[in-house]
C-alpha cells in the first residue's frame, strides 16, 4: 500500500507495530512540531542516499504528503517498503483519541495538536466542552445521546472553536463566557448553571488567560480550561497586557482553583506532550499544588515567571482568535492551514 491515513499510522502506533515515521520536512518545521518518535532527514537528505532502517516498514511524513510522496517514490526504487502519510501533518491534526474519565464523561484528545474536549452524557443529554472544528467525532461519540450543549471556557487563540458549529449541526444550545465574541451563543457568567439531562455543571469565573474564562465544575471535576494545565498555567499574555493579566490569573489561581478540594480532578484544555492511547490527562490539584512550583508563588513572583518565559505566539493566533470571536468567516481549508502547528498556550 503506498498511502496511509494519519488515522492508520495512529492505529498502528497505538498498536506498538514497528514502525519508522520519516518526516522529510526542514529541521526548523520539524522542531517546531512533529509526531512524537519521528525521526527528521530533509527530502534533500533523501535525495542525497539517506541510510534508513530495511527490518521495518517505513512512513514518509510532511506538512501536506507531497514532499512525502516524492520521498516514497525515491525510497521504494531503492528496495524500501514505505508508504507517505496522506495529508500530512495538517491531516495529523485531526486524528482524535478518546479516553474514558468516569461513567458519562469522556476525554476527545486531539493528538496533534494536544486540544482536550470533554463530553458529559446524562439522561439521554450530552455537552461537549471546548469542541473542535471536528464536529463529527463529537456527533459520533455522543451516540443516541442528544447533543443539548456545546461549551467554550474561553476564546481560543491556538485553535478553531467548533462550538458555533456544532451547535448548528445538532441544534444545542451554545454557551460561552463573554470574551468580545459576536457570535450567538447564551452568555455564561460566574455561578451559571447549565443542565444536561441530570447533571448540573457549574461555572466559576477564572480570569487571567483570557478576560472571559471560565473554569466549569461538575462533581469532583474541574474543566480548567487553559488557566490550569497538569504542567503548567494558562499564558497571560496573548493580545492583552502580560503584567497586569499575570497579576489577575495569580488572583484567580490562589482564591478560585486552589481553595478547591485537594482532591479535585483537574481536566485542562490542553495537554504539551505526547498523548498516549488510554492515559487520562488529569491530575488531582493536591498533586499539582506538589509538583507545580507556580501554584505556590508569592504575587510579584509569579508575574516575573511569567513575565520571563514568554513564549512564541501561536501562529496565526490572532486570525483564528477573529473566527473564534465571530469576527471573520473562514472556510474549513483555510481554518485547517492557519491552525496547523503545536499548541502554545501555557507559561513553559
Ligand atoms: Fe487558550
Amino acid at each position: 500500500m503506498s498511502f496511509m491515513t494519519p488515522q492508520e499510522l495512529k492505529q498502528k502506533l497505538d498498536e506498538g507495530q514497528k514502525i519508522f515515521v520519516l518526516d522529510v520536512r526542514e529541521p526548523l518545521e520539524y522542531e517546531e512540531w512533529h509526531i512524537p518518535g519521528s525521526v527528521n532527514i530533509p527530502l534533500s537528505s533523501v535525495y542525497a542516499g539517506a541510510e534508513l532502517p530495511k527490518d521495518r516498514k517505513i512512513i514518509a511524513v510532511c506538512l501536506h504528503g507531497m514532499r512525502s510522496e516524492r520521498a516514497k517514490q525515491i525510497l521504494s526504487m531503492q528496495g524500501y517498503d514505505i508508504s507517505s502519510m496522506r495529508g500530512g501533518m495538517v491531516a495529523w491534526n485531526s486524528v482524535y483519541d478518546i479516553t474514558e474519565i468516569s461513567s458519562g464523561i469522556l476525554q476527545i484528545r486531539r493528538v496533534g495538536k494536544g486540544c482536550l474536549s470533554y463530553m458529559i452524557t446524562s439522561d439521554g443529554e450530552a455537552a461537549v466542552i471546548d469542541p473542535t472544528i471536528d464536529t463529527d467525532v463529537y456527533m459520533q461519540a455522543a451516540g443516541k445521546n442528544r447533543i443539548a450543549a456545546a461549551i467554550e471556557t474561553h476564546v481560543h487563540a491556538d485553535h478553531a472553536s467548533g462550538g458555533c458549529i456544532l451547535a448548528e449541526r445538532t441544534g444545542a444550545a451554545y454557551y460561552a463566557p463573554d470574551d468580545g465574541q459576536t457570535t450567538k451563543h447564551q452568555t455564561v457568567s460566574y455561578g451559571t448553571a447549565i443542565r444536561v439531562g441530570d447533571a448540573e455543571i457549574r461555572a466559576v469565573h477564572t480570569p487571567g488567560h483570557t478576560p472571559g474564562s471560565m473554569t466549569y465544575l461538575l462533581g469532583e471535576f474541574a474543566f480548567t480550561g487553559d488557566t490550569l494545565f497538569i504542567e503548567s498555567v494558562g499564558r497571560p499574555d496573548l493580545g492583552q497586557d502580560a503584567e497586569e493579566n499575570a497579576g489577575i490569573l495569580w488572583e484567580t489561581l490562589q482564591k478560585r482553583i486552589l481553595v478547591l478540594p485537594d482532591t479535585t480532578k483537574i481536566l485542562p484544555a490542553h495537554y504539551g506532550s505526547e498523548i498516549k492511547h488510554g492515559l487520562l490527562i488529569s491530575a488531582a490539584l493536591g498533586e499539582l499544588k506538589r509538583s507545580l512550583a507556580a501554584l505556590s508563588m508569592q504575587k510579584q513572583k509569579f508575574i516575573r515567571w511569567v513575565a520571563g518565559n514568554v513564549q512564541p505566539k501561536p501562529s496565526n493566533f490572532e486570525a483564528i482568535k477573529e473566527f473564534n470571536k465571530g469576527l471573520a468567516e473562514l472556510e474549513d481549508e483555510e481554518l485547517r492551514e492557519l491552525e496547523a502547528g503545536p499548541n502554545r498556550c501555557a507559561v513553559r
